[in-house]
């Protein structure tokens, strides 16, 4: 009798809690998370993540709705972003509603970033679900196990968004004996990457960029381009868009502007009494800004990217991209079963 061994070549820890086929995430993405991108990600066999604040005010679904929308392009399981920085009650008020509502419609694997997971832990385990919390360091690790996460997301120093003090490597040494599966997110960018992060041990990897330059992600052309053409010493972090870096192409923009945080926010963002309140005032400008260059409804130029431009040379479908690492896995081997040993050089 012949048993088809498919899935097992790609299985890890990972896509065992997650339900899915191939260890790869399509990270959450403000604002360039919509979606077709996540329903597309997961149709494939990895894992989209929804993004509630890109989900709802960038792309206008309302939560619920923009869920059952995506439930209706794939039935396959996806994920979950709670960012719970505690910025404000009413924002923790919301970010609760937004995760009954995910459990409600079937969701079961979330990602926590910033803050203490332990109370999105009691309610997605209550539901048989799982959380994975981003972390940059052993630090912050340590807490979010001690809250009951499930897994992490190693954000390391080549990612887009906000991108981690450490490489890769590091964060594989760092984390890689916590006991707990452990997802490479930053500076995969083709399918060569993504099978050296696999085979050195991690469970899966986070791509985001890489997801932006695809048809379904409703980003304007000339961002997509600009991901295209972008080569690695292109990114630069800056403070000005949030107050804390964020990795950006470099545009003539960019370049007009800076990338230093003018001297008062600086000091009022390090400072005990108001740090709380500037963050919260840079995250709200910022969620208007970065929307408006996305859509291409301004003239600033503000095109978050990572270091893994350096792998990607085309605009090409969401689900290809996913076939083609998978295969590329397969080729190489496969994750054999999830036993990988995390004793190969990166
Ligand atoms: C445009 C953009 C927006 C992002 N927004 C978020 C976000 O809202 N929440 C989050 O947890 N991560 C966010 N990230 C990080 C991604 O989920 C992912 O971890 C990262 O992009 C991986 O690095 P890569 O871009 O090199 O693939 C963002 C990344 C990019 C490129």
């Amino acid at each position: 009798m012949s048993v088809s061994s498919e899935p097992m070549e790609l299985a890890t820890p990972f896509t065992e809690a997650a339900g899915v086929e191939v260890p790869l995430i399509c990270g959450a993405m403000y604002p360039c998370s919509n979606p077709e991108l996540v329903a597309a990600v997961s149709a494939a066999g990895g894992l989209g993540i929804v993004q509630p604040v890109s989900m709802i005010y960038v792309h206008g679904h309302e939560y619920r709705e923009g869920l059952r929308y995506i439930r209706q392009l794939t039935e396959r399981p996806i994920g979950m972003n709670a960012l719970i920085e505690q910025t404000s009650r009413v924002y923790r008020e919301r970010m609760e509603r937004w995760i009954d509502i995910s459990l409600e419609e079937g969701v079961r694997f979330f990602i926590t970033s910033l803050g203490n997971p332990r109370w999105v832990v009691e309610r997605v385990s209550a539901a048989g679900g799982v959380v994975y919390h981003d972390a940059t360091e052993r630090k912050w690790a340590q807490k979010a196990l001690d809250g009951g996460v499930h897994g992490l997301i190693a954000v390391n120093d080549r990612a887009g968004g906000h991108a981690g003090p450490k490489s890769a490597e590091a964060l594989l040494d760092e984390l890689g004996d916590l006991g707990v599966p452990l997802i490479c997110a930053g500076g995969v960018g083709d399918e060569r990457d993504f099978v050296r992060a696999l085979r050195a041990g991690y469970d899966g990897v986070q791509m985001g960029t890489r997801f932006i330059a695809t048809p379904e992600c409703r980003a304007t052309d000339e961002y997509k381009q600009a991901i295209v053409d972008a080569g690695p010493q292109d990114i630069v972090l800056t403070e000005r868009i949030t107050g804390v870096p964020v990795s950006v192409i470099r545009t003539p923009y960019m370049e007009r502007m800076g990338t230093r945080a003018g001297p008062l926010a600086r000091m009022l963002l390090r400072s005990r009494r108001t740090k709380h309140w500037m963050r919260a005032f840079y995250t709200l400008r910022s969620f208007r800004q970065l929307k408006r260059a996305a859509l291409g409804e301004s003239e600033r130029d503000y095109w978050q990217a990572g270091k893994s431009v350096a792998g990607i040379h085309g605009v090409e479908p969401a689900g290809e991209i996913v076939r083609r690492f998978a295969e590329a896995l397969r080729a190489a081997g496969g994750t054999r079963g999830g036993a990988v040993g995390r004793t190969v050089e990166l």
